[in-house]
């Protein structure tokens, strides 16, 4: 995950950005750079590698603990295009403008190839690198600096936190705001902007949050913002946070932190994995997949919890996109069951940690005897090891024992997988396939307008916290994730949950259902399915079942039903609604674990990583 620290002040500038990107070092992150103002020049430093290899380049100033500049902008990247080199690292340079970004700009195909066109001669294989070529040409143009940005925003689509300087504007910092958070950190005679609010601790803790289509312009005595063209006032916050509720973000739980940062962890994932233009999926990762993917016959998931219930998504995606057969399995079982396959077989590990012992086992069992690949969060874990391929998600550390964005990185790595084979293997026409990756571009925005059902998902688990049991429906994509909510519920809350497919709930579970039993119903917006499920909504709701509606469906399309509670979420792609469709559940099982007072980020009995059998 990408971090951001800006400086505008009396003080020097140097230790205060290394001072912040150190307090973000948490994220994770493979490069770094620095852009610093000094006498009216912008000098920009980048490395490779972790903070101490960029600290080395200011080693003889940081000696005479003076580097002579007063103004600057930081940024640690986390690459998934290839290798993390320099020259993708930010800030990124164009004329007189040094900028640094975080989110995904979705249409940088179309407005690179404009600016291009233009002249604007592009060095880096970064969307960020757009930002900074039209933010040039506006100023070049003679727009002054907050027009330019304004103009440079409603050029871009996409999710974005910008922090930019112009050199013939020096002692300001011009941020942006959508989709990406950022902070600013108002001190005396001087101010810091911020991705995360521990990155400005050791200096202020007046803060003020930016919303979304914010612009700011910020120096060391002012903080100019506006929205919509109008200036606008943000409430300034004291935080009070010691270093742990400082990693929280200020969040009560690391699990509801984690759910927020849900947006950003799947820009990161995807980031540089595709071109929106052709569609092609670049991953690299997965080399030694070219020469065997046109001839696999089977393709075996496995995994425990929610990684196993990723893997039930994952085979959609495999057999959809690839048309290779494709098996679920828990790692558990299927360590100690013959294994009756080829070596035309994939097995696909999948594990936010890495070092889940059934996993492992899993893994080792076929080692040799099939192509083993792992989709993993932890860089070099016991899997990854093993595995002879690893494909990353980018979720950023998980501290929260119950999982939430590990398993929306694992769906989109999944998706990746089988948009790969895909490709390979000739199985999808190039048009689907743009298609799909077109629509995983608006994966982070429809990420954070989704969340934005909390107050509504709040209201209901008022109503709903005290129930004992909760019984959790879907179909065809949504089955998994009504497994997936109903695992939530019950690892945080202990309250029992059970998630079944709908259509087969007439074969059991429908004798439990009394008025005292809640019913959440995943309803995807595809018709044949919408339709089965209705039906069998009906069928709960005839049984005085209290029934949760979560549904992407059109608002405009009747349910029929006297439903006691809608949460509806954007719909972005059919691959991307089962994606879309948990979050109102992570959210659910989450208030109602706080509502019951029960430790949500340790449950009881429960581990993070589950290292014995
Ligand atoms: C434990 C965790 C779950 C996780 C599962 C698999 O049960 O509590 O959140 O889904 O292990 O973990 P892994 O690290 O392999 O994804």
């Amino acid at each position: 995950m990408c971090g951001i620290v800006g400086y505008v002040g009396g003080q020097d500038a140097l230790p205060i950005l290394l001072g912040g990107l150190e307090a973000l070092e948490y994220r994770g992150y493979d490069s770094s750079g620095l852009a610093l103002v000094k006498d009216g020049r912008v000098e920009i430093t980048r490395a490779t590698g972790k903070l101490h290899e960029l600290k080395k380049l200011f080693a003889a100033q940081l000696a005479v603990a003076k580097s002579s500049a007063t103004q600057g902008i930081g940024h640690t990247r986390w690459a998934t295009h290839g290798r993390p080199t320099e020259t993708n690292a930010h800030p990124h340079c164009a004329g007189r403008v040094s900028l640094i970004h975080n989110g995904i700009i979705e249409n940088y195909v179309e407005l690179r190839a404009e600016l291009e066109k233009q002249g604007c001669f592009f060095k880096s294989e970064t969307d960020t690198e757009v930002a900074a070529h039209l933010l040039n040409t506006l100023l070049e143009k003679g727009l002054d600096p907050r027009e330019a940005m304004r103009q440079m925003c409603a050029a871009v689509r996409g999710s974005y936190a910008f922090l930019a300087i112009d050199e013939k504007t020096p002692g300001h910092i011009f941020v942006a705001k959508n989709s990406t958070p950022i902070i600013i950190g108002k001190g005396q005679g001087e101010n810091f902007v911020a991705s995360d609010i521990p990155a400005v601790l050791q200096h202020t803790r007046r803060i003020v949050v930016l919303e979304d289509g914010d612009l700011a312009d910020v120096t060391a005595d002012a903080i100019y913002i506006e929205n919509g063209r109008k200036p606008v006032e943000r409430r300034e916050e004291t935080v009070s946070w010691d270093p742990i509720t400082a990693q929280k973000g200020g969040y009560k739980h690391f699990m509801v932190k984690e759910i927020f940062d849900q947006s950003q962890a799947v820009a990161d994932t995807l980031r540089g994995r595709f071109s929106i233009e052709t569609g092609a999926i670049f991953l690299p990762e997965l080399a030694g997949l070219e020469a065997v993917a046109k001839r696999l016959k089977r393709v075996i998931l496995v995994g425990c919890g929610t990684a196993w219930h990723a893997c039930l998504e994952g085979k959609f995606f495999i057999e959809n996109f690839a048309k290779i057969p494709c098996d679920v399995d828990y790692a558990s079982e299927f360590r100690y069951r013959p294994q009756l396959f080829d070596s035309d077989t994939l097995v696909v590990a999948v594990s936010q940690s890495g070092e889940t012992l059934d996993t492992l086992g899993a893994i080792e069992c076929v080692k040799d005897r099939a192509t083993t690949l792992a989709i993993c969060n932890v860089v070099g874990a016991s899997i990854c090891r093993r595995a002879d391929m690893v494909l990353y998600t980018h979720a950023g550390p998980e501290i929260s024992v119950a999982s939430t964005k590990a398993f929306s990185t694992q769906l989109i790595a999944l998706e990746l997988l089988g948009l790969f084979l895909a490709e390979r293997r000739d199985t999808m026409s190039p048009s689907t396939r743009r298609a799909i990756v077109e629509s995983m571009i608006h994966a982070p925005v429809g990420i954070s307008n989704a969340l934005k059902v909390e107050p509504a998902v709040v209201s209901i688990a008022k109503r709903l916290a005290t129930a004992r049991d909760f019984l959790f429906l879907g179909r065809g994509t949504c089955y998994p994730i009504a497994l997936e909510g109903a695992l939530k519920l019950k690892e945080i809350s202990y309250i029992h949950a059970e998630g079944y497919p709908a259509g087969e709930m007439k074969h059991g579970p429908i004798a439990l259902i009394d008025e005292s039993m809640p019913v959440v119903v995943i309803l995807q917006r595809e018709k044949t399915l919408f339709e089965k499920t209705l039906s069998n909504l009906r069928e709960v709701e005839a049984r005085g079942a209290k029934v949760v509606v979560v549904t992407d469906a059109p608002e405009d399309r009747q349910l029929g039903i006297a439903s006691d509670f809608i949460i509806r979420v954007p719909f972005v792609s059919p691959e991307l609604s089962p994606l879309l469709l948990n979050l109102p559940l992570q959210l659910l099982a989450y208030h109602v674990a706080v509502m019951n007072g029960t430790d949500v980020d340790l449950p009881q009995n429960l581990a993070k990583s589950v290292t014995g059998e």
